[in-house]
Order: structure tokens, then C-alpha cells, then sequence
């Protein structure tokens, strides 16, 4: 049964299209649903819109609930439209007319909000949790590796001298400002909308906010109800910011593990239980997992513009087709969760091979300090803006007999 049921049957290819995915996707809300009941029916209690033994009963079925789910054995189904519905539905068939009363002072859309925003705190905890496990990786390699030199790289060419410590450090600076992105993020999220109702605010009932939002763990409550509706997509399009921002720095670290454990650069051995083999070419080792890392920071991207295009042009208040955002969003937090937990099982098998790094060190990585020691030898020119011609002898003289290489390359310097 539908919380709204009309008198008529809707036909059954139309109820599937309206509930789209949800049946499917709100599986996954089910537990934090029952979180928001649970705050809700403890404060109509308190207001005296339920019992004490109303109220206990209702908290009791939603724990079972909660239970259930864990055990997979609750389950959303089509013609319950989402989880709000089936968890409702569940309670009234248990309860009869007390199980209806939880619906008292909300509505399915400040319901909806708020089971989001539960899922998406969780959410952001683990990603922030996982990217600390990974720069903990990163730290404990640089560690070990920190101190053997390779090339730095400048338009995929060999520029200058670096060490192991100064590249997998760079991740490690870029994963301490997307932390920042996703403190934002969390901020934005941690407010809670339920008592917003659907969106302009609930009359006559005297509701405890500030009771909910503590009994959730929201740091405050959402005043403004219409802009409760109004941040539904919008906060989804902060959290993708800051889930792109760090798929973009697994993409470039993937890009360099790929790149630096080809057999032409040979820097980086990778760990054969993270490869998979070719059914035709035994001699393969392929890295698969950093492909798919690398490719899901495009696929994330496209989730966030899924959810930019599908907000826009809404007239301010609820509408239906912010329910098309919850796909791209737990798509998105699915796949960052993935990479980031395949990476912190691979990074700390990886090895560096110090004899290839060693090799590679090839005299052209050295050109600019030698030109900066002749700089020293001779300080008075600024020979890096001057022609050629206008240098003196004496330091012409020293270029060509210990530099001729680099006479070359002084001019474009
Ligand atoms: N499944 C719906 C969504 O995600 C729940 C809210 C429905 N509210 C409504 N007024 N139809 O948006």
C-alpha cells in the first residue's frame, strides 16, 4: 500500500517507472530510514502525540527492522515505491493504527532528505577513514623507498633529479587538501532537515527540531524548510566535488604506478596478485586494477554532471525528478569506496626497484645544477636571459670544455 493511495489502480508499467530504481537504490537507506524514525518516534513521545507504550513498540519495530536489513532479510519492494513506504508498511501491519501514527508531523520528502543525509555522512566518514589509510601507505613506502633517486619528469621528458620521497610526498599533500573538500562537504551535509516536512515546515504540531537533529548526530538543524528541498541535489553536488577531487589524485597516482611499472621504465614492481594474465599471451602481467582506478575518476565526472543538469531549472520546492539524483550519488560513493579500498590493499605490496631508478639517472637529469654551478662560478652574468654571444670568453671557454652537452641546451634554458 501507498502512503498517498488514490482511489484506481495505476498501471503496473507506470508504478515501475515511477519507482525507477528506488526499490533497488533504498535498499541501501533502509537502516538510516529507520535511524530517523527512531529520533522521530522518540520526540512525538515526547510531545505527547504517542504513548510510552506506543512509542516503545514503534522503536522496537524499527530496530527489527534495522535487524532484519543487516540479516538481508528486508526487503523495498516495487509496490512499496522506496524504503520509506515499505518500513511505514511494515510498521502498520505490525502495529495496525499505532503503526500509522509515525508518519504523524513529516512528510516523505523531509523523510527522504534526511535518510540521504545520514547515508551520505556515513559515506564521507569511510571515504575520509580510507584516505587516511591510504596516505598512511604512501608514508610507510616513503619510508622504506623515500630516499632513492628518479627522474622528475616535465612534458613527459626527463627534467630533473628527484627522489622517491618528493613524488609519493605529492599525494600525500594532495590528499591533505581533498580532506579539506570533504571537511566542507561534511559540513554542508550535517544539518538536518527533518521537520521540515514538504517543505513548509509542519503546522500545528509543536515538533522538538533540535531533539531529532541531536538523537541523529546532526551538528544542527536545516531552519529554512523550503531550502531543505531546494539543497537536495545541490549538497549531492559538493560531495561529488570532493569525490572527484580524490579520484582525480588516484587517476594521476594510477597513471604513475602504470607508467613507472611498465617494463621500459621498470622503477616500480607491482604485486602479481593484483594482476590478472592474458588467455593468449602467457607473458602478461596486467594491471587492472589501476585501469579501473584510473578510468573511474571519468566515470565519477559523469555521475556529477548527471547530478548539476538534473537540479537545474526546478521550480524552488520538491519536485520528482530530484529522486534521479540518488542513483548518480550512491553510484559515485560506491565506486570511490571501491577504489580507495582496492588501494589500500595494493600500495603496500608494492616494491621499488632502486638498481632501474638508479640507471635511469642519466647525465641530462643534471644540466640545470651544472648550469646553476657555473652561475656560481661566475656570478656576475645572468646568463640565463642573455644571448649566447654577449657571454664572456673566459665563461664560453669553460662551457665547451666541461659542458659541451649543455651549450646547447643554455640557450633555451
Ligand atoms: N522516492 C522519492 C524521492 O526519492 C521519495 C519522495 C517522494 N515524495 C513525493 N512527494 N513524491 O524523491
Amino acid at each position: 500500500m501507498k502512503l498517498w493511495d488514490k482511489d484506481g489502480k495505476m498501471p503496473a508499467e507506470v508504478e515501475a517507472f515511477l519507482s525507477g530504481e528506488d526499490a533497488f537504490l533504498d535498499q541501501k537507506l533502509v537502516p538510516f530510514d529507520c535511524k530517523a524514525s527512531i529520533a522521530h518516534a522518540h520526540m512525538l513521545k515526547k510531545i505527547g502525540v504517542l504513548s510510552e507504550k506506543e512509542g516503545a513498540q514503534l522503536v522496537e519495530g524499527l530496530q527489527e527492522i534495522i535487524k532484519l536489513h543487516t540479516e538481508g532479510k528486508f526487503h523495498v519492494k516495487q509496490a512499496d515505491e522506496d524504503c520509506h513506504t515499505a518500513i511505514e508498511a511494515y510498521l502498520i501491519q505490525k502495529y495496525g493504527e499505532t503503526g500509522k501514527k509515525i508518519h504523524t508531523a513529516r512528510s516523505r520528502n523531509d523523510q527522504v532528505l534526511t535518510a540521504l543525509r545520514l547515508y551520505e555522512k556515513d559515506a564521507i566518514h569511510q571515504v575520509q577513514a580510507l584516505i587516511l589509510t591510504l596516505k598512511d601507505c604512501l608514508l610507510q613506502l616513503s619510508k622504506t623507498y623515500g630516499y632513492i633517486e628518479i627522474p622528475g619528469y616535465t612534458h613527459m621528458q626527463k627534467a630533473m633529479p628527484t627522489i622517491v620521497k618528493v613524488w609519493l610526498g605529492s599525494f600525500v599533500s594532495s590528499f591533505e587538501d581533498t580532506l579539506k573538500v570533504f571537511h566542507l562537504a561534511d559540513e554542508l551535509v550535517d544539518q538536518s532537515p527533518l521537520g521540515t516536512g514538504a517543505g513548509f515546515g509542519i503546522p500545528v504540531f509543536d515538533i522538538d527540531r533540535e531533539m531529532t537533529a541531536k538523537a541523529m548526530g546532526f551538528s544542527s538543524v536545516l531552519e529554512n524548510p523550503l531550502y531543505a528541498q531546494m539543497s537536495r541535489g545541490k549538497i549531492e553536488a559538493t560531495l561529488m566535488h570532493a569525490l572527484t577531487q580524490i579520484l582525480f589524485d588516484l587517476n594521476k597516482l594510477s597513471t604513475d604506478l602504470l607508467l613507472f611499472s611498465m617494463a621500459e621504465f621498470g622503477y616500480v614492481l607491482l604485486p602479481s596478485e593484483f594482476c590478472t594474465g592474458s588467455s593468449i599471451m602467457p607473458q602478461k602481467k596486467n594491471p587492472d586494477v589501476l585501469e579501473l582506478v584510473r578510468a573511474s575518476y571519468h566515470v565519477v565526472l559523469g555521475e556529477e554532471m548527471k547530478i548539476k543538469g538534473i537540479i537545474s531549472n526546478l521550480m524552488s520546492g520538491y519536485n520528482r525528478d530530484l529522486q534521479l539524483t540518488k542513483g548518480p550519488m550512491m553510484q559515485a560513493i560506491e565506486i570511490t569506496l571501491g577504489c580507495l579500498k582496492s588501494l589500500c590493499l595494493l600500495l603496500p605490496k608494492i616494491t621499488i626497484n632502486e638498481g632501474t631508478c638508479k640507471k635511469a639517472m642519466s647525465g641530462e637529469l643534471y644540466a640545470t645544477e651544472e648550469a646553476y654551478e657555473l652561475v656560481k662560478k661566475y656570478p656576475p652574468i645572468a646568463f640565463v636571459l642573455k644571448p649566447i654571444h654577449e657571454l664572456p670568453a673566459a665563461f664560453l671557454r669553460d662551457l665547451a670544455v666541461n659542458h659541451d652537452e649543455e651549450l646547447v641546451r643554455l640557450d633555451v634554458l
